[in-house]
């Protein structure tokens, strides 16, 4: 939908699904074609993105191995699968993986890409042109997309879990549940835009909130003693960890084939 939004044309679209109530759905949702069948709609492509689970992706480019051409561009969205995965299936092809997050679906997104081993600077570009339509693109080694998985792909679900406890907090304080939920809600979305837009530091823009003895000195003293720091750099290894594991499958899958 953010390539549509974006200004792309239906036609320069076309998708695939595997299951046909899903194809009608997505033709619905979207206005583009929907096939059953996705090496039917490589032909006259540019680039190609794998949006499936990790543990699909290798029965996808076996369906797709057929129609991949000199000048395609794989781009995958796919968790932690090593671009080197479609290589061994497709050949010397030109591969982007990227990770992209939720906010994606209004625009808001943050991608982290990685090229891999035959992918251009050209490639690199068009990756870039495709990926921006919903945020800010990203481009780093492939061995750091991982972590990008757990920071900012896993991220907008830390932002999500940190605003159920917030408003939680917030009802048991006394605060009415829609209430609460609109001071949350806008809270998190203008802190997120006072730390993008002026572009200072959270310390900074923490400090400038906290007196020394009050309101929230006092909740940053729990918060810290309380291991804050810890628990959320030991989640984001966890997530990191995951992504590699999600990658690991994928490579058996080729290597079993
Ligand atoms: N969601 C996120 O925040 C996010 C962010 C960054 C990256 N990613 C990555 O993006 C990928 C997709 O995530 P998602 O949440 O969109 O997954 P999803 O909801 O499961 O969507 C994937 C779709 O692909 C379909 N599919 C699977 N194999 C296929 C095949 N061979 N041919 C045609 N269609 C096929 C699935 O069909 P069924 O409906 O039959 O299952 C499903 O509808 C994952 O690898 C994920 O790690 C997701």
């Amino acid at each position: 939908m953010g390539l549509l939004e974006a200004g792309w044309e239906h036609s320069d679209i076309d998708l695939a699904a595997r299951r046909v109530e899903r194809a009608r759905r997505v033709e619905a949702d979207t206005s583009c074609r929907c096939v059953l069948e996705p090496a039917e709609i490589l032909a006259g492509k540019e680039v190609v993105v794998i949006a499936v689970k990790p543990r699909d992706v290798h029965h996808l480019l076996k369906q797709i191995d057929s129609a991949a051409e000199d000048g395609h561009l794989f781009l995958s969205l796919a968790a932690g699968v090593p671009t080197s995965v479609f290589e061994k299936v497709l050949g010397e092809v030109s591969v982007v993986r990227a990770m992209p997050n939720t906010p994606a679906i209004v625009r808001e997104g943050i991608t982290g890409m990685a090229a891999g081993a035959y992918a251009s600077p050209e490639d690199l570009n068009l990756a870039e042109r495709v990926l921006s339509a919903v945020g800010p693109v990203t481009r780093l080694e492939e061995h750091l997309l991982d972590a990008v998985t757990a920071v900012s792909g896993t991220g907008p679900a830390y932002a999500f879990l940190l605003a159920e406890a917030l408003t939680e907090a917030a009802i048991r304080e006394g605060l009415p549940r829609d209430v609460a939920e609109l001071l949350v809600h806008q809270t998190i979305k203008g802190a997120g835009h006072l730390l993008v837009d002026t572009g200072r530091s959270p310390f900074e823009l923490r400090s400038e909130v906290t007196s020394p003895g009050g309101t929230t000195a006092a909740a940053m003293h729990i918060l810290e003693e309380r291991g804050f720091r810890a628990l959320v750099e030991d989640a984001v290894r966890a997530a990191a960890q995951r992504s590699k594991e999600l990658g690991g499958f994928a490579v058996a899958a080729e290597d079993d084939s």
